[in-house]
């Protein structure tokens, strides 16, 4: 891969896969010195805790929470300080390894819209992914963040499917909405736990004009590691799926 401001977002259906090939590029990235970003933006956190990280830590979904608290018990006063203690809220969510780090999204509590809130946590997310050469987005499944474009500023997305024709699409409702939001990112298919004979599938993504960037065999080693709950750093370097995302990260360079 180039350096530049890469921010890679992986999307799909419940669980195809996602959280699995987010820490392995990770890992891929990580193994070349890039220092990524990731952004975990699934409620649940898998990718949180594949990278190795517990369950106390602080997500964009709590500080959203306290910004509101306190704007609501001060009132219009709050405004100020708010603005004053944004980035360093941020930077206090922002968990940090030697080589990496990540964000982690989570959920809040408070119920009812704060779209002002929400875009300027959009904007502060923006803003420290400029930092980085390489911002990697474990997506929540299905394509309802890229219709509310959480996903806003990707340069690459990569749609993770299984081998089936509603897979298909699933890829080209994606490529209809990318056209409508962001005609400039590039889109690419992986397909994830094949087996067989896909080349009918292959040519039908082909001749819808999408780019298949990666084809990602069944990986025992992996699935054990998963039922282990061992980190995506547990998982022998010459494991099927840590090939395939090395192959990947190559594709999209
Ligand atoms: N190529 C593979 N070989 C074997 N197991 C795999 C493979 N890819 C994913 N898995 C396993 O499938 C399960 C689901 O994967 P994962 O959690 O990455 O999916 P997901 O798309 O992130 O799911 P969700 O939508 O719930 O976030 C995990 O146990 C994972 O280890
Ligand atoms: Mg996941």
């Amino acid at each position: 891969m180039s350096k530049s401001s890469n921010v890679i977002a992986i999307v799909g259906k419940g669980g195809v896969g996602k959280t699995a090939l987010s820490a392995s590029l990770a890992r891929v990235l990580i193994s070349s010195e890039q220092n990524p970003l990731l952004v975990d933006a699934d409620p649940a956190q898998g990718l949180t805790y594949l990278m190795g990280f517990g369950p106390d830590h602080k997500t964009i979904g709590l500080v959203r929470d306290e910004i509101i608290e306190k704007a609501r018990a001060k009132g219009k006063d709050a405004k100020e300080e708010i603005a004053a203690t944004f980035d360093y809220l941020i930077a206090e969510t922002l968990m940090e390894k030697e080589s990496f780090s990540l964000l982690a999204m989570g959920r809040g509590q408070s119920k009812g819209c704060f779209c002002p809130l929400n875009n300027l946590l959009r904007q502060a997310i923006e803003s420290l992914s400029r930092n980085f050469p390489y911002v990697l987005i474990d997506a929540e499944a299905g394509i309802e963040q890229i219709n509310r474009e959480v996903v806003r500023s990707v340069t690459h997305l990569i749609i993770l499917i299984d081998l089936s024709f509603r897979s298909i699409a699933v890829a080209e409702k994606i490529q209809e909405t990318l056209k409508r939001l962001w005609i400039e990112c590039r889109l690419g298919v992986v397909a994830n736990r094949s087996s067989g004979d896909s080349s009918q599938i292959q040519e039908a993504l082909r001749a819808q004009g999408i780019e298949i960037w990666g084809i990602i065999p069944e990986d025992p080693v992996l699935r054990e590691n998963d039922l282990k709950g061992k980190t995506i750093f547990e998982l022998p370097e010459n494991s099927a799926m840590l090939i395939a995302a090395q192959k990947i990260a190559e594709k999209i360079s």
